[in-house]
């Protein structure tokens, strides 16, 4: 079994459909009929873990449900990265995806999983990217800015933030009349259909 780390630090929305998406072992879900269960690959994958540097994220509450391992971070434990990378190795996680963690990957976590860690960022990177560039603000600088067009950027992870190399990017409208939550919500539902699918591919061909 391919074991995968979710990696994540708020509500938890792209986690949830990660876990979903692997961990379903209902049968039924599984059926000829469905259509997303088919193009799932043979290698067995699950989500075996949920990193959060925030003791109340929400995203923890989708990782009890699930029953799936927690593991909180502090500054302290991630400013000794080795001990980070042993704990994942310890732990046999095969692939690591971000889904909003917002703490920047240490070097030497990038190179203990080479081109199996995986970012989502809700902007057309590398525009309305970099630090400090996460959720609302960055809806709101392509608001500012007149855009007529966003969209989300899957993309390998490095020590930099949003500056590995680009894996996938769909683009949307911005239309006159949006607001940063009407933007945000059209985001989100290519965020929640797409990552699963590309991770997915990924996996497929590993
Ligand atoms: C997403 O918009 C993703 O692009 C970014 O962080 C956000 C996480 O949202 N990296 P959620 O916690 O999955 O709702």
């Amino acid at each position: 079994m391919y074991k995968i780390a979710v990696f994540a630090s708020g509500t938890g929305s792209n986690a949830a459909e990660l876990i979903r998406f692997f961990n379903e072992k209902n049968e039924d879900v599984k059926s000829v009929n469905n259509t997303e269960n088919r193009s799932r690959n043979n290698t067995y994958s699950e989500v075996t873990l949920v990193v959060s540097n925030r003791h109340n994220a929400g995203v923890l509450l989708q990782a009890s449900a699930a029953n799936i391992p927690i593991w909180i971070v502090d500054k302290a434990l991630w400013n000794t990265p080795a001990k980070v990378v042993s704990f994942l190795q310890k732990n046999g996680i095969d692939f690591i995806i971000l889904a909003g963690f917002l703490w920047k990957i240490p070097l030497e976590l990038c190179a203990a999983f080479p081109n199996k860690i995986t970012n989502i960022h809700p902007s057309l990177l590398p525009k309305y990217g970099g630090k400090g560039m996460y959720g609302s603000r960055v809806h709101q600088a392509v608001l500012e800015a007149c855009e007529t067009e966003s969209g989300i950027t899957i993309h390998y992870v490095n020590e930099n933030y949003d500056e590995g190399s680009i894996i996938q990017q769909i683009a949307c409208p911005v239309l006159a009349a949006d607001t940063v939550e009407s933007l945000a919500k059209r985001i989100q539902t290519i965020e929640l259909a797409t990552y699963k699918v590309v991770i997915n591919d990924i996996l497929t061909n590993i």
